[in-house]
């Protein structure tokens, strides 16, 4: 993976007078000398100590150094949720930070549909973020090949934060996770992971990928950090390790009887995700759009191949008598290599996945049947 800058240089922008809670971050290090909070949120949940601590909280964390004036409990006032900050000495700003290696940098994919379910809950977590608010950790489960990763991919562009992805089946020991002790020229020293450096600095989506295929051993090592105390003690490294400022994490799993070579998530882990989102296929229509869009045959054929699909799909999921799907991801290229050799592409796609065994009782002769359903010239020669 290569080096990827993460954030701008904040020496060179101007302060603004004022700056939106949710702002925070984006002036993260920046040396605040005098930070006046003028005024207080409006709602009635930011008018209690707690609430104003949770802000000093945060502007002491973005802003390490500074010295902050806050209105009394009595003097809060309702107005605009904004911090109002004075800034001694905007010059004294410091060095941003060197961009992480290892992070990715995903840009949107227009041609990327989310489904209704899936758009209404990252455009919620979104605005909580927006707001301030604390954000919930995301599971999303589903069938393979239906967007899932992408979906994780697509969140941070949009938000415009790097995406530290886990591959989690590669994920062994927790050292993987945290880091491990290294000796050089006669000196031991913490080779921090890339995992807790990333988490410590916030500001970035964790996508823990595949997260069922990691041993349970390992996982656990991660509890401490997605609970609420978004924190753990590394003892090797005589460290603790909290979770730094506007971090998501999204996990992806393939969760059901079918995924052979998977654990099953363990309640305590799933529990920490306080979303679930069901990720399924989309409808027949967005597909076929989906299919016309990323590899230009025509929507007619497009439907017909979703349609092979969706018959595939149903008997996979409801009666069983295919062991294997048709995902949208196969889909994608049964429509690629369709404009270079027509309904040829389904026996390089499609066909290999279901067993010929049986002959005309086989998998794969019920397979041909819904083919030559909507492409009646295609033979299996
Ligand atoms: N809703 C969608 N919109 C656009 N592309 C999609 C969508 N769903 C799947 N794809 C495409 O299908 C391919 C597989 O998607 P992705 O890798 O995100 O699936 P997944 O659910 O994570 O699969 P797996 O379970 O195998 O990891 C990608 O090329 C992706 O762009
Ligand atoms: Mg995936």
């Amino acid at each position: 993976m290569t080096a990827t800058a993460i954030r701008p240089n904040k020496a060179a922008e101007t302060l603004p007078d004022e700056i939106k809670v949710s702002e925070l971050h984006k002036y993260h290090g920046r040396q605040l000398r005098n930070i006046v909070v003028s005024y207080q949120i409006g709602e009635p949940k930011w008018r209690n100590t707690a609430q104003k601590d949770k802000l000093i909280e945060k502007l002491t964390e973005h802003f390490p150094g500074g010295v902050i004036q806050v209105p009394k409990a009595g003097e809060i006032m309702p107005g605009k949720k904004m911090v109002k900050t004075k800034v001694a000495e905007t010059a004294a700003a410091v060095k941003a930070e060197p961009p992480l290696p290892g992070l990715l940098l995903p840009k949107s994919d227009e041609t990327f549909v989310f489904s209704t379910n899936t758009r209404a809950y990252v455009s919620a977590l979104g605005r909580m973020a927006k707001n301030g608010e604390d954000v919930m950790n995301t599971l999303l489960a589903g069938p393979q090949g239906c967007g899932k990763t992408s979906v994780a991919y697509e969140f941070a562009a949009r938000m415009n934060m790097p995406l530290l992805k886990m591959n989690c089946p590669m994920v062994r020991e927790p050292r993987d996770w945290f880091g491990a002790k290294m000796a050089a020229e006669g000196r031991v020293y913490w080779d921090k992971a890339l995992f807790a450096e990333g988490v410590a600095r916030g500001n970035v989506v964790v996508l823990l990928d595949e997260i069922t295929r990691a041993t349970p051993q390992v996982l656990n090592t991660l509890l401490p950090l997605l609970d609420w105390t978004r924190e753990t003690y590394v003892e090797e490294a005589k460290e603790l390790l909290k979770v730094g400022p506007n971090t998501f994490f999204f996990a992806t799993a393939n969760i059901g009887a079918q995924f052979t070579g998977t654990f099953k998530l363990d309640s305590a882990l799933a529990d920490r995700f306080g979303a679930i989102v069901e990720c399924a296929f989309l409808p027949d229509v967005e597909e076929a759009g989906l299919l016309v869009k990323r590899s230009g045959i025509s929507e007619d054929v497009a439907k017909r191949m979703v349609k092979v699909a969706t018959l595939v799909r149903a008997e996979n999921q409801n009666t069983g008598r295919l062991t294997e799907t048709v995902s949208t991801r196969t889909l994608l290229e049964v429509a690629r290599l369709y404009s270079a050799m027509q309904e040829k592409a389904f026996h390089f796609t499609v066909l290999p996945k279901f067993s010929a065994d049986g002959g005309k009782q086989s998998e794969r002769a019920q397979v041909v049947g819904f083919i030559q359903g909507q492409f009646p010239g295609f033979t299996l020669n």
